[in-house]
């Protein structure tokens, strides 16, 4: 689809749309059903965490409920790729980006590469989390239905766990960068998130070269 904003100028609004109703709800339908599948996982990975499997009713119904709701994942994962894939492209300046990713830390992004709809990390954390779900796919399926592995082959079926957790706890590790940078480090992003808007200002400081496409008030394909 590629980026789609808008620049509302009234009385009320200096907004500039970042994500509209489609893409929140791609979005939000990727984290529910993820949230979904990781906790139950979580839950059949250790006894630690056996908790979030009662939680949800049990372990009977997690099980039922856990390929079928991580099936719904890639599902959402797919829809959002296809909302986003243009914009999540990477691109030569996501290297500099990359090379230069201190500043970002220490909050000097005036010495970094202006960025477009999406900066580098969160292009990063986009192509590891569907990547990720690729692989959670396939090794999922073969443990969804074991008997359809061959006796000859079942030797396979402990490194397919083995993958298929650690590609989870990966996705885990992302998941939190991207809550914790979400919702704790940059303001503004839950209400684009949520209500669709951020603010001039917001746009002009992360996202500049995004700002500057939409910022005569056209729609940009
Ligand atoms: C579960 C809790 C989650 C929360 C609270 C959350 C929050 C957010 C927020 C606030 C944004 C807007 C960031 C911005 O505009 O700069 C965002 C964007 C995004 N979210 Fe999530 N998210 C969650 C789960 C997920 C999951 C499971 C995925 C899996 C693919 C995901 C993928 C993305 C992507 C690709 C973007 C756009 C690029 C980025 O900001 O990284 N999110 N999310």
């Amino acid at each position: 689809m590629g980026t789609r904003a808008v620049l509302h100028r009234g009385p009320k609004t200096d907004q500039i749309e970042r994500y509209t109703p489609a893409e929140r709800i791609a979005h939000w339908l990727t984290a529910g059903t993820y949230v979904y599948a990781m906790a139950t996982g979580l839950g059949f990975f250790t006894p630690y965490m056996y908790w979030l499997v009662e939680i949800v009713g049990g372990g009977p119904t997690a099980r039922f409920w856990h390929p079928i709701i991580g099936l719904g994942y890639v599902f959402t994962n797919v829809y959002l790729h296809h909302q986003w894939k243009s914009d999540l492209k990477l691109i030569p300046e996501d290297r500099v980006w990359l090379d230069k990713v201190k500043y970002y830390i220490t909050n000097e992004d005036d010495l970094l590469p202006e960025q477009d709809r999406f900066d580098a990390g969160q292009k990063l954390f986009y192509w590891g989390m569907l990547y990720c779900a690729v692989i959670l796919l396939v090794t999922g399926v073969v443990m969804w239905f074991p008997e359809s592995i061959g006796r000859s082959w079942h030797w396979v079926l402990p490194l397919v766990v083995i993958i298929h957790s650690a590609a989870a706890l990966i996705t885990i590790g992302g998941l939190i960068i991207h809550v914790y940078m979400g919702v704790f480090m940059v303001p503004g992003s839950v209400k684009a998130m949520t209500i669709g808007y951020v603010s001039r200002g917001w746009a002009i400081l992360h996202a500049p070269l995004w700002y500057k496409k939409v910022a005569n008030g056209r729609t940009v394909k």
